[in-house]
């Protein structure tokens, strides 16, 4: 029984993450890379397993001793034979289960098959009459089940869903999504720098830009500066933002900004509309009004930092570009909203960060204090 949870398992979960670090590396995005019928797949395969497991069982009981030379060679091979199929079809069913899923549900698939791996490594722990490995394994199957929940909470999405009808799928049904058109404005660094300085309320919302140019430190130093100055700065941490969980909370804990200013999207998401300036660092899906405001967007209904409230939002990234999910972002046209064009590992950051030390202007320390 532990050999046949540990193979499904361990199988199931290999491919899956495979697929994924393959669409985080080379083709993120909310189409599923799957056009077959996922659903009836997913069934027949697992309704598979199961009579393979049945008859593994079956088996066992039919030879109540364990060790594995009492049993008849044919046995063996019909056991073997069982095992490669099952194995063979989990990991099957871990690519294709992966691969059908929407982009902007992968937070949720990285958990569950976190989850597997602790679960396939605690039937290994059985198998092998390891108690550690049992114990190990349960902890990392079960604070992966927790995560998951977590996860599915913070996109307002439920496990079933996901694993069935993700977002970015025929599922999700809708029509095409809402065409935005606009003219955005521009800002540069000195501006940035000036609206900043002059701010009582400050938020900054980093996101996957951030962590991928490594622009924490710099980040940091702007952060420790501006409050040096006057100014109450604090960050707003989405839970999906980035590409892992946690992501950002361990990239600025890292550079050292303490905990105390650094929040979660629910207990600051209500904090927007008296911010003066809201600095978003490389961030995309998690600020996109569309998940509000369209019900046809691949990310309708998934909560998001409602920085549009703000009076000023200054966004930080290198494009127009969309991000994971692929939609496009209506708040980058809205009036209060400008973009600070550049990389945020050699462009607008450290600049930023330069200006930001110089001695506030005198006529500036009055509108700060
Ligand atoms: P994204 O929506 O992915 O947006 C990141 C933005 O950063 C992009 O639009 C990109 O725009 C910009 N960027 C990239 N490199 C940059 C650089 N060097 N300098 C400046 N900007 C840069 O990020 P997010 O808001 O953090 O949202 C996370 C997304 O990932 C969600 O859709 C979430 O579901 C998904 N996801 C999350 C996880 C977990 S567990 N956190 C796992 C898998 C997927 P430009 O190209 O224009 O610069």
């Amino acid at each position: 029984m532990s050999l046949t949870l540990g193979t499904v398992n361990r199988a199931t979960e290999f491919p899956g993450v495979s697929e994924h670090y393959d669409r985080k590396e080379m083709a993120p995005g909310p189409t599923p890379n799957f056009p077959l019928p996922r659903n009836e797949i997913n069934i027949l395969s697992d309704a598979d397993k199961r009579e393979k497991a049945r008859m593994i069982r079956q088996d066992a009981l039919r030879f109540p001793d364990p060790l594995w030379s009492s049993i008849s060679a044919e046995a063996k091979d019909f056991d073997l034979a069982a095992l490669a199929g099952m194995f063979t079809l989990s990991g099957g069913l871990g690519l294709h289960m992966t691969a059908s899923i929407g982009g902007a549900d992968m937070p949720v698939v990285i958990t569950v098959l976190n989850s597997y791996s602790g679960w396939a490594l605690c039937a290994e722990g059985f198998m092998l009459d390891k108690p550690i490995l049992t114990t190990v394994g349960a902890l990392i199957g079960s604070s992966g089940a927790i995560l998951t929940h977590i996860m599915c909470v913070a996109m307002n999405r439920d496990i079933v869903s996901v694993l069935l009808g993700g977002y970015g799928t025929s599922a999700t049904g809708g029509g095409e999504a809402m065409v935005f058109e606009g003219e955005a404005t521009f800002t540069d660094v000195e501006a940035t720098v000036e609206n900043l300085k002059a701010a009582k309320e400050v938020i900054v919302v980093p996101g996957y830009g951030l962590a991928v140019a490594n622009g924490q430190y710099a980040m940091a130093e702007i952060a420790k500066e501006l409050r040096a100055q006057g100014v109450n700065l604090r960050f707003a941490i989405h839970p999906v933002a980035g590409r892992m969980p946690g992501q950002l909370n361990v990239l600025l804990a890292e550079a050292g900004v303490p905990y105390d200013y650094v929040l979660e999207m629910e207990e600051i998401n209500d904090d927007f509309p008296d911010t003066d300036v809201c600095l978003v660092v490389g961030a995309n899906d998690t600020v996109n009004s569309s998940a509000e405001d369209d019900p046809t967007s691949i990310i309708a209904g998934m909560p998001v930092l409602r920085v549009w409230n703000s009076k000023q939002v200054i966004v930080m990234k290198r494009s127009m570009g969309a991000g994971y999910a692929g939609a496009d972002n209506p708040g980058f046209f809205k009036q209060n909203t400008e973009l600070l064009q550049g990389d945020a590992d050699d462009g607008p950051m450290p600049q930023t960060r330069f200006v930001t030390q110089k001695p506030i202007a005198d006529d500036r320390q009055a509108v700060v204090a």
